[in-house]
């Protein structure tokens, strides 16, 4: 949304409206697929080398291949790919067109691409049932979901699942920094805001007491104009897991500590929850 610089709030407020990235609009999809195919940050999606040491982790999570696997918020693909070369056939969903339809380009040029099945869709509307026997949740996606909407998008997962198949979710539990606020500012030839070259003012806020997170980005034109755009996440606390769960028909199986193997504790930076449905 375009502002005068004196209208811009002092502060981000997590999970205001007016600024939160829509991640299904065709052209921020379209300028996230260049942040997510960007093999210099870990910024949208992972760089290739990591997740290709993830994927033989989510292979000893999941069932046996040939399975049927729900990759919920795909994005452009990339670990939907690789399970499907594994042996499983995937469901690739997600609500942006143009990060679905680079997913979609590289099933059709991938070997066992053709396993690969990737559609636009939004979670919160997901309406399957007892269609899979495994759904992955990847890079910190629940979070970005209101408190609200959480609880209702594990449900709706849960119900997509065939009885006792596991979802994999990982949830980042404390964001890379301290309370408070941390800015920065940058020239950039483009951005999510824009194609053109601006200036990008860039800050995080980490709100203990509310246990949220929200990077805001706002880019300020030539002619003075701003933009702005934001995410926010609502982080939640490790003893809180199982409660989540449980208020969406989920039973907790294991949370692990980040990608290791190792069970994760309160001091655990992100987690892999295994769950099923009770
Ligand atoms: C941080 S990216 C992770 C993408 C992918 N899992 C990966 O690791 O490469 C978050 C993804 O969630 C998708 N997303 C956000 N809200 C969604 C919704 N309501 N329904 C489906 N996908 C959504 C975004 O479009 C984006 O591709």
């Amino acid at each position: 949304m375009s502002r005068r610089p004196s209208r811009l709030d002092a502060w981000p407020r997590a999970f205001d409206p007016a600024v939160e990235l829509d991640w299904g609009d065709p052209v921020v999809s379209r300028r996230l697929l260049r942040e997510h195919l960007d093999q210099t940050h870990d910024g949208a999606s992972r760089r290739l080398r990591v997740i290709d040491e993830h994927v033989p982790r989510l292979l000893r999570l999941l069932p046996h291949p040939p399975a049927e696997v729900l990759d919920a918020a795909c994005g452009p693909g990339l670990y939907a790919v690789r399970l499907a070369r594994a042996g499983h056939r995937v469901t690739a969903l997600d609500v942006g067109p143009a990060v679905v339809a680079h997913a979609q380009r590289l099933a059709r040029e991938r070997p066992a691409g053709g396993r690969v099945s990737a559609r636009v869709g939004d979670l919160r509307a997901l309406a399957e049932r007892d269609r899979f026997d495994a759904a992955v949740l990847i890079y910190h996606v629940l979070e970005a979901f209101p408190r609200r909407q959480q609880v209702g998008v594990l449900r709706r997962l849960g119900v997509a699942l065939r009885a006792g198949a596991p979802l994999i979710v990982e949830m980042r539990l404390r964001p890379d920094q301290d309370e408070g606020r941390i800015s920065s500012w940058d020239v950039v030839n483009g951005s999510l805001l824009s194609d053109r070259r601006h200036l990008l003012l860039v800050e995080t806020v980490h709100d203990r007491a509310a246990n949220t997170y929200v990077l805001r980005e706002t880019a300020v034109f030539d002619d003075g104009t701003t933009s702005v755009q934001q995410t926010s996440s609502a982080l939640t606390r490790f003893a809180a897991i199982p409660a989540l769960f449980t208020r969406a028909g989920l039973r907790v199986e294991a949370v692990y500590d980040g990608w290791s193997r190792f069970r994760g504790t309160a001091l655990s930076e992100s987690v892999l929850v295994v769950a099923r449905r009770s």
